[in-house]
């Protein structure tokens, strides 16, 4: 298989696995991974540590400027800087995710965060990034679309058998995970959908080598 290029969307709500599948395509592939959803925990992070007023269009239009994020990739593999301080790990908690889905409603937020995501799309030819409106809006041009589903149940279950619920109950994951796919899925802008031209992969019974696998087997099988 030689392909001119292998640009990979992969799109699919919270918990769902993009991440871990992610990382491996691309080692797989030898492709740079961009984990969007860490751009839009960082400004989540700067809001919560400076204590303003993430909910507050004028405070988010007031203070956007006021901070450096940049998206370095180390390793084929992205990391977030903000005042270049790497926050990579930082920004990997249960609030930060949280108060990143409502900022993530902003719509200058969402286009600043777009555009620099849209320039490294623009920029490599073997990519592949995840995130909520990948296939849509950032990447329409990607050779491959995938969507990656699971009830809300399983990636609550998964959650709390992988020790991520911060002692949280299963019901508890259950219900934040149902709270979190309405506001992605219902916002004004850019709303999580399944594109048309997407392959959905619905991972409920199967694990992550199933689906990896699949994902492979497609890409493989193709000359696009
Ligand atoms: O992928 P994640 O869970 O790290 O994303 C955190 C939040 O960021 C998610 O609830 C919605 C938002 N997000 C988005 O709106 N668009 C993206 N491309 C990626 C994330």
């Amino acid at each position: 298989m030689t392909l001119e290029k292998i640009k990979i969307a992969i799109d699919g709500p919270s918990g769902v696995g993009k991440s871990s599948v992610s990382k491996y395509i691309a080692k797989k592939f030898n492709l740079i991974y961009l984990e969007t959803g860490i751009m839009y925990r960082a400004v989540a992070f700067y809001f919560l540590k400076n204590n303003l007023d993430y909910k507050s269009f004028l405070c988010i239009k007031k203070n956007i400027f006021r901070f450096n994020l940049e998206i370095k990739i180390v390793d084929n593999i992205s990391k977030i800087f903000l005042d270049q301080e790497d926050i990579s790990d930082s920004v990997k908690n249960s609030k930060t995710s949280q108060i990143a889905s409502i900022i993530a409603e902003n719509s200058i937020i969402r286009e600043n965060l777009g555009n620099m995501q849209k320039k490294i799309a623009r920029e490599n030819n073997f990519i592949i990034i995840d995130g909520r409106d990948i296939a849509s809006r950032i990447m329409p041009d990607a050779n491959f679309k995938f969507y990656l589903d699971a009830t809300p149940k399983i990636r609550a279950k998964r959650r709390f058998e992988e020790n991520l619920s911060d002692n949280k109950s299963l019901e508890f994951l259950e219900k934040e995970i149902r709270f979190r796919d309405m506001r992605d899925k219902n916002r004004n802008i850019d709303p999580l959908k399944i594109s048309k031209d997407s392959t959905i992969v619905n991972t409920d019974d199967i694990n992550f080598v199933e689906v990896c696998k699949k994902i492979c087997d497609i890409i493989k099988s193709s000359d696009k």
